[in-house]
Protein backbone atom coordinates (compact mmCIF):
# COMPACT_ATOMS: atom_id res chain seq x y z
CA UNK A 1 0.00 0.00 0.00
CA UNK A 2 3.27 1.96 0.63
CA UNK A 3 4.37 2.15 -2.54
CA UNK A 4 8.14 3.45 -2.85
CA UNK A 5 7.38 5.74 0.31
CA UNK A 6 8.09 4.70 3.57
CA UNK A 7 5.47 6.51 5.53
CA UNK A 8 1.55 7.42 4.76
CA UNK A 9 2.56 10.65 5.14
CA UNK A 10 5.49 10.65 2.95
CA UNK A 11 2.66 9.67 1.00
CA UNK A 12 -0.01 11.72 1.59
CA UNK A 13 2.48 14.83 0.79
CA UNK A 14 3.48 13.30 -2.93
CA UNK A 15 -0.43 12.60 -3.37
CA UNK A 16 -1.42 16.43 -3.07
CA UNK A 17 -1.21 17.08 -7.00
CA UNK A 18 -3.65 14.67 -7.90
CA UNK A 19 -5.84 15.22 -4.77
CA UNK A 20 -6.08 19.13 -5.92
CA UNK A 21 -6.85 17.85 -9.33
CA UNK A 22 -9.90 15.81 -7.60
CA UNK A 23 -10.91 17.82 -5.32
CA UNK A 24 -11.13 20.86 -8.04
CA UNK A 25 -12.06 18.90 -11.23
CA UNK A 26 -16.14 19.93 -11.07
CA UNK A 27 -15.34 23.48 -10.56
CA UNK A 28 -12.83 24.19 -12.63
CA UNK A 29 -14.43 21.84 -15.67
CA UNK A 30 -15.94 24.96 -17.61
CA UNK A 31 -14.72 28.73 -17.57
CA UNK A 32 -17.22 30.16 -15.34
CA UNK A 33 -17.69 28.94 -11.87
CA UNK A 34 -21.20 27.81 -10.26
CA UNK A 35 -22.59 28.05 -6.97
CA UNK A 36 -23.86 24.70 -6.87
CA UNK A 37 -20.61 23.50 -6.57
CA UNK A 38 -22.10 23.80 -2.59
CA UNK A 39 -25.46 22.63 -3.20
CA UNK A 40 -28.35 23.25 -4.93
CA UNK A 41 -29.94 25.61 -2.28
CA UNK A 42 -26.34 27.56 -1.88
CA UNK A 43 -27.63 30.58 -4.36
CA UNK A 44 -30.66 31.15 -2.49
CA UNK A 45 -28.41 30.56 0.60
CA UNK A 46 -25.05 32.99 -0.11
CA UNK A 47 -27.34 35.42 -1.21
CA UNK A 48 -29.26 35.88 2.30
CA UNK A 49 -25.48 36.21 4.02
CA UNK A 50 -23.48 39.50 5.21
CA UNK A 51 -20.86 37.48 7.52
CA UNK A 52 -18.84 34.16 7.31
CA UNK A 53 -18.34 32.18 10.80
CA UNK A 54 -15.18 29.47 10.18
CA UNK A 55 -15.56 26.20 12.98
CA UNK A 56 -12.89 23.93 12.94
CA UNK A 57 -9.95 22.50 14.68
CA UNK A 58 -6.12 21.85 14.74
CA UNK A 59 -4.88 21.72 10.87
CA UNK A 60 -8.44 22.25 10.01
CA UNK A 61 -8.76 25.70 12.04
CA UNK A 62 -5.48 27.21 10.28
CA UNK A 63 -6.97 26.17 6.85
CA UNK A 64 -9.94 28.31 7.89
CA UNK A 65 -8.16 31.22 9.12
CA UNK A 66 -6.35 31.53 5.74
CA UNK A 67 -9.97 31.55 4.12
CA UNK A 68 -10.75 35.05 6.36
CA UNK A 69 -8.36 36.68 4.54
CA UNK A 70 -9.59 35.66 1.28
CA UNK A 71 -13.00 36.37 2.01
CA UNK A 72 -12.79 39.47 3.55
CA UNK A 73 -9.88 41.02 0.60
CA UNK A 74 -11.56 39.20 -2.26
CA UNK A 75 -15.52 38.77 -1.85
CA UNK A 76 -15.27 42.04 1.14
CA UNK A 77 -17.56 39.81 3.67
CA UNK A 78 -16.76 40.18 6.76
CA UNK A 79 -14.95 36.67 8.04
CA UNK A 80 -13.66 35.10 11.23
CA UNK A 81 -12.21 32.34 11.84
CA UNK A 82 -12.60 30.56 15.46
CA UNK A 83 -11.43 27.14 17.17
CA UNK A 84 -14.45 25.27 17.56
CA UNK A 85 -13.84 23.93 20.97
CA UNK A 86 -13.50 27.69 22.47
CA UNK A 87 -16.76 29.25 20.39
CA UNK A 88 -19.08 26.46 22.40
CA UNK A 89 -18.19 27.30 25.51
CA UNK A 90 -17.89 31.17 24.97
CA UNK A 91 -21.42 33.82 24.89
CA UNK A 92 -21.20 35.29 21.51
CA UNK A 93 -23.49 37.41 19.71
CA UNK A 94 -25.35 34.72 17.02
CA UNK A 95 -25.93 36.71 13.58
CA UNK A 96 -28.37 35.05 12.03
CA UNK A 97 -27.38 35.93 8.47
CA UNK A 98 -23.93 34.48 8.81
CA UNK A 99 -22.74 31.89 6.83
CA UNK A 100 -21.49 28.94 9.77
CA UNK A 101 -18.96 27.23 7.81
CA UNK A 102 -16.95 23.78 9.62
CA UNK A 103 -14.03 22.48 8.24
CA UNK A 104 -12.84 18.90 8.90
CA UNK A 105 -11.02 16.01 7.60
CA UNK A 106 -13.18 13.31 9.41
CA UNK A 107 -16.06 15.30 9.93
CA UNK A 108 -16.37 12.82 12.65
CA UNK A 109 -14.49 15.40 15.31
CA UNK A 110 -16.74 15.69 18.76
CA UNK A 111 -15.27 19.47 19.43
CA UNK A 112 -16.38 20.73 15.79
CA UNK A 113 -19.97 18.83 15.83
CA UNK A 114 -20.92 20.71 18.92
CA UNK A 115 -19.87 23.82 17.51
CA UNK A 116 -22.29 23.70 14.75
CA UNK A 117 -24.98 22.20 16.79
CA UNK A 118 -24.11 25.29 19.40
CA UNK A 119 -24.22 27.71 16.16
CA UNK A 120 -27.90 25.69 14.92
CA UNK A 121 -28.87 25.99 18.29
CA UNK A 122 -28.57 29.89 18.63
CA UNK A 123 -30.61 30.31 15.30
CA UNK A 124 -28.09 29.83 12.49
CA UNK A 125 -29.67 28.22 9.85
CA UNK A 126 -26.95 28.75 6.99
CA UNK A 127 -24.52 25.60 7.50
CA UNK A 128 -22.15 24.38 5.29
CA UNK A 129 -19.81 21.86 5.68
CA UNK A 130 -16.09 21.32 3.37
CA UNK A 131 -15.13 17.77 4.29
CA UNK A 132 -12.94 14.51 3.54
CA UNK A 133 -15.84 11.78 4.34
CA UNK A 134 -19.01 11.43 2.69
CA UNK A 135 -21.86 10.99 4.79
CA UNK A 136 -19.88 11.95 7.80
CA UNK A 137 -22.03 13.35 10.69
CA UNK A 138 -21.04 16.86 10.08
CA UNK A 139 -21.78 16.54 6.44
CA UNK A 140 -25.41 14.79 7.42
CA UNK A 141 -26.07 17.90 10.04
CA UNK A 142 -25.43 20.49 7.46
CA UNK A 143 -27.36 22.34 5.36
CA UNK A 144 -24.68 23.12 1.92
CA UNK A 145 -21.57 20.89 1.46
CA UNK A 146 -18.62 20.48 -0.26
CA UNK A 147 -16.21 17.22 -0.04
CA UNK A 148 -12.83 17.14 -0.78
CA UNK A 149 -11.20 14.34 -2.62
CA UNK A 150 -8.14 13.73 -0.49
CA UNK A 151 -8.96 10.21 -0.83
CA UNK A 152 -8.58 8.55 2.85
CA UNK A 153 -5.93 10.05 5.20
CA UNK A 154 -3.96 7.59 7.00
CA UNK A 155 -0.90 9.87 8.60
CA UNK A 156 -2.27 11.05 11.90
CA UNK A 157 -0.61 14.43 10.51
CA UNK A 158 -2.71 15.93 8.13
CA UNK A 159 -1.54 17.10 4.76
CA UNK A 160 -3.67 16.45 1.27
CA UNK A 161 -6.73 16.73 3.39
CA UNK A 162 -5.31 20.60 4.83
CA UNK A 163 -4.34 21.42 0.78
CA UNK A 164 -7.39 20.09 0.09
CA UNK A 165 -9.58 21.90 2.46
CA UNK A 166 -7.64 25.52 0.86
CA UNK A 167 -8.57 24.82 -2.57
CA UNK A 168 -12.49 24.45 -1.63
CA UNK A 169 -12.36 27.22 0.48
CA UNK A 170 -10.58 29.44 -2.19
CA UNK A 171 -13.48 28.15 -4.26
CA UNK A 172 -16.14 29.26 -2.08
CA UNK A 173 -14.78 32.61 -1.49
CA UNK A 174 -14.63 33.14 -5.70
CA UNK A 175 -18.46 32.19 -5.30
CA UNK A 176 -19.65 34.39 -2.70
CA UNK A 177 -17.19 37.23 -4.46
CA UNK A 178 -19.50 36.09 -7.70
CA UNK A 179 -22.86 36.52 -6.48
CA UNK A 180 -21.97 39.97 -4.25
CA UNK A 181 -20.70 41.45 -7.67
CA UNK A 182 -16.98 41.59 -6.76
CA UNK A 183 -15.32 39.12 -9.41
CA UNK A 184 -14.75 40.63 -12.77
CA UNK A 185 -15.30 37.80 -15.47
CA UNK A 186 -11.55 38.67 -16.46
CA UNK A 187 -10.66 37.78 -12.55
CA UNK A 188 -12.77 34.65 -12.87
CA UNK A 189 -11.23 33.44 -15.87
CA UNK A 190 -7.57 33.85 -14.56
CA UNK A 191 -8.48 32.26 -11.18
CA UNK A 192 -9.89 29.24 -12.85
CA UNK A 193 -6.76 29.05 -14.86
CA UNK A 194 -4.61 29.50 -11.94
CA UNK A 195 -6.44 26.45 -10.05
CA UNK A 196 -5.97 24.25 -13.24
CA UNK A 197 -2.09 25.40 -12.99
CA UNK A 198 -2.41 24.57 -9.11
CA UNK A 199 -1.77 20.55 -9.31
CA UNK A 200 1.67 21.00 -11.67
CA UNK A 201 2.70 24.18 -9.65
CA UNK A 202 1.85 21.86 -6.31
CA UNK A 203 4.31 18.85 -8.13
CA UNK A 204 7.06 21.55 -9.13
CA UNK A 205 7.72 22.15 -5.13
CA UNK A 206 7.52 18.51 -4.51
CA UNK A 207 10.99 17.98 -6.35
CA UNK A 208 12.28 20.13 -3.33
CA UNK A 209 12.32 16.98 -0.69
CA UNK A 210 15.93 16.33 -1.43
CA UNK A 211 16.93 19.90 -0.27
CA UNK A 212 14.83 20.36 2.57
CA UNK A 213 15.84 16.58 3.89
CA UNK A 214 19.43 17.98 4.39
CA UNK A 215 17.98 21.33 6.04
CA UNK A 216 15.66 18.61 8.52
CA UNK A 217 19.26 17.63 9.61
CA UNK A 218 19.83 20.11 11.19
CA UNK A 219 16.86 20.31 13.00
CA UNK A 220 16.74 17.43 14.45
CA UNK A 221 18.79 18.15 17.80
CA UNK A 222 17.28 21.40 18.19
CA UNK A 223 14.72 21.82 21.24
CA UNK A 224 12.70 24.62 19.86
CA UNK A 225 11.86 26.14 16.33
CA UNK A 226 10.00 29.31 15.42
CA UNK A 227 7.98 29.89 11.88
CA UNK A 228 7.33 33.21 10.87
CA UNK A 229 4.86 33.92 8.01
CA UNK A 230 2.99 37.61 7.53
CA UNK A 231 -0.78 38.11 6.70
CA UNK A 232 -2.10 35.14 4.86
CA UNK A 233 1.06 33.25 5.29
CA UNK A 234 0.81 33.68 9.11
CA UNK A 235 -1.69 30.55 9.25
CA UNK A 236 0.82 28.76 7.61
CA UNK A 237 3.12 29.58 10.09
CA UNK A 238 0.86 28.07 12.79
CA UNK A 239 0.50 24.94 10.47
CA UNK A 240 4.34 24.23 9.89
CA UNK A 241 4.36 24.72 13.66
CA UNK A 242 2.08 22.05 14.65
CA UNK A 243 3.07 19.83 11.59
CA UNK A 244 6.68 19.27 13.53
CA UNK A 245 5.29 19.59 16.68
CA UNK A 246 3.53 16.61 16.72
CA UNK A 247 5.82 14.31 14.37
CA UNK A 248 9.05 15.11 15.75
CA UNK A 249 8.37 16.54 19.04
CA UNK A 250 10.69 19.69 18.93
CA UNK A 251 8.22 22.44 20.10
CA UNK A 252 7.61 24.90 17.69
CA UNK A 253 5.80 28.41 17.70
CA UNK A 254 4.50 30.49 14.74
CA UNK A 255 4.41 34.38 14.92
CA UNK A 256 3.56 36.80 12.77
CA UNK A 257 6.88 38.32 11.81
CA UNK A 258 6.03 41.60 12.76
CA UNK A 259 5.51 40.94 16.55
CA UNK A 260 8.89 39.25 16.82
CA UNK A 261 10.11 42.40 18.46
CA UNK A 262 7.19 42.61 20.91
CA UNK A 263 8.58 39.62 22.78
CA UNK A 264 9.88 36.36 20.82
CA UNK A 265 12.78 38.18 19.52
CA UNK A 266 14.27 37.31 23.38
CA UNK A 267 14.53 33.73 22.52
CA UNK A 268 16.47 33.70 19.61
CA UNK A 269 20.09 32.71 19.42
CA UNK A 270 22.48 30.35 17.74
CA UNK A 271 20.45 27.44 19.08
CA UNK A 272 17.38 28.31 17.64
CA UNK A 273 16.25 27.65 14.08
CA UNK A 274 13.77 30.12 12.87
CA UNK A 275 11.51 28.96 9.72
CA UNK A 276 10.16 32.06 7.41
CA UNK A 277 8.07 32.22 4.49
CA UNK A 278 8.54 34.61 2.35
CA UNK A 279 6.29 35.04 -0.66
CA UNK A 280 7.17 38.04 -2.94
CA UNK A 281 4.23 39.92 -2.07
CA UNK A 282 3.70 43.38 -1.12
CA UNK A 283 4.83 42.66 2.73
CA UNK A 284 8.24 41.68 1.42
CA UNK A 285 10.02 44.31 2.32
CA UNK A 286 8.74 43.88 5.89
CA UNK A 287 9.42 40.52 6.15
CA UNK A 288 13.27 41.38 5.39
CA UNK A 289 13.85 43.76 7.57
CA UNK A 290 12.18 40.80 10.44
CA UNK A 291 14.82 38.49 8.90
CA UNK A 292 17.45 40.94 10.11
CA UNK A 293 16.89 41.50 13.27
CA UNK A 294 16.78 37.37 13.62
CA UNK A 295 20.30 37.57 12.09
CA UNK A 296 21.68 39.99 14.47
CA UNK A 297 20.55 38.02 16.94
CA UNK A 298 22.35 35.18 15.89
CA UNK A 299 19.09 33.14 14.91
CA UNK A 300 19.97 30.90 12.12
CA UNK A 301 17.62 31.49 9.14
CA UNK A 302 15.61 28.91 7.14
CA UNK A 303 13.75 30.88 4.12
CA UNK A 304 11.25 29.00 1.75
CA UNK A 305 11.41 32.05 -0.57
CA UNK A 306 9.34 32.88 -3.97
CA UNK A 307 11.42 33.19 -7.44
CA UNK A 308 12.67 37.17 -7.58
CA UNK A 309 12.35 37.99 -3.61
CA UNK A 310 16.46 38.89 -3.94
CA UNK A 311 16.89 36.53 -0.66
CA UNK A 312 20.78 35.60 -0.83
CA UNK A 313 22.26 32.66 0.97
CA UNK A 314 24.61 33.78 3.07
CA UNK A 315 26.24 33.22 7.10
CA UNK A 316 23.42 31.40 9.09
CA UNK A 317 20.56 32.55 5.97
CA UNK A 318 19.57 29.39 3.90
CA UNK A 319 17.18 29.90 1.65
CA UNK A 320 15.15 27.40 -1.25
CA UNK A 321 13.25 28.98 -3.44
CA UNK A 322 9.76 27.77 -3.78
CA UNK A 323 8.00 29.18 -6.52
CA UNK A 324 6.71 32.24 -8.70
CA UNK A 325 4.19 34.81 -6.55
CA UNK A 326 1.21 32.43 -6.88
CA UNK A 327 -0.56 35.32 -5.75
CA UNK A 328 -4.02 34.26 -3.73
CA UNK A 329 -2.87 30.95 -3.97
CA UNK A 330 0.73 30.93 -2.54
CA UNK A 331 -0.60 29.17 0.90
CA UNK A 332 -1.35 26.36 -1.00
CA UNK A 333 2.20 26.29 -2.18
CA UNK A 334 4.15 27.65 0.46
CA UNK A 335 1.87 24.71 2.69
CA UNK A 336 4.30 21.91 0.94
CA UNK A 337 7.95 22.26 1.57
CA UNK A 338 6.82 22.86 5.76
CA UNK A 339 5.51 19.29 5.61
CA UNK A 340 8.24 17.99 4.03
CA UNK A 341 10.33 19.79 6.52
CA UNK A 342 8.77 18.21 9.71
CA UNK A 343 8.86 15.18 7.81
CA UNK A 344 12.58 14.59 7.61
CA UNK A 345 12.83 16.11 10.96
CA UNK A 346 11.02 13.38 12.39
CA UNK A 347 12.74 11.25 10.28
CA UNK A 348 16.27 12.15 11.37
CA UNK A 349 14.29 11.63 15.01
CA UNK A 350 12.81 8.06 14.76
CA UNK A 351 9.87 8.95 15.59
CA UNK A 352 6.87 7.17 14.89
CA UNK A 353 5.77 9.48 12.23
CA UNK A 354 2.64 8.08 11.20
CA UNK A 355 1.28 7.40 14.45
CA UNK A 356 2.92 9.87 17.03
CA UNK A 357 2.57 9.50 20.33
CA UNK A 358 -0.57 10.76 22.21
CA UNK A 359 -2.16 11.69 19.31
CA UNK A 360 -5.73 9.84 17.35
CA UNK A 361 -6.10 10.40 14.05
CA UNK A 362 -9.93 11.55 14.69
CA UNK A 363 -10.89 12.74 17.73
CA UNK A 364 -14.09 11.75 18.83
CA UNK A 365 -13.46 12.81 22.61
CA UNK A 366 -14.42 16.66 23.35
C1 LIG B 1 -2.99 17.89 12.74
C2 LIG B 1 -4.26 17.19 12.80
C3 LIG B 1 -5.31 17.67 13.75
C4 LIG B 1 -6.66 17.72 13.04
C5 LIG B 1 -7.78 18.08 14.01
C6 LIG B 1 -9.12 18.22 13.30
O1 LIG B 1 -2.14 17.35 11.78
O2 LIG B 1 -4.46 16.26 12.07
O3 LIG B 1 -4.99 18.93 14.27
O4 LIG B 1 -6.57 18.66 12.00
O5 LIG B 1 -7.88 17.10 15.00
O6 LIG B 1 -9.47 17.06 12.63
P1 LIG B 1 -10.59 17.04 11.51
O7 LIG B 1 -10.10 17.88 10.37
O8 LIG B 1 -10.78 15.60 11.14
O9 LIG B 1 -11.81 17.65 12.13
Amino acid sequence: ELGNYRHFMQKEIHEQPRALIDTLQDAVMGEQLSSAIFGFEAENVFAQIDAVAILACGTSFHAGSVAAYWLEAIAGIPCRAEVASEYRYRISVPNPRALVVTLSQSGETADTLAALSHAVSLGHEHTLSICNVPESALVRASKLRFLTRAGPEIGVASTKAFTTQLAALFLLTMVIAKQRGRLTSEDETKYIHALRALPAEVQRVLTLEPAIAQWAERFADKQHALFLGRGMHYPIAMEGALKLKEISYIHAEAYPAGELKHGPLALVDKDMPVVAIAPNDALLEKLKSNLQEVRARGGELYVFADFDTQIANSDGVHVLQVANNAGWLSPILHTIPLQLLSYHAALQKGTDVDKPRNLAKSVTVE
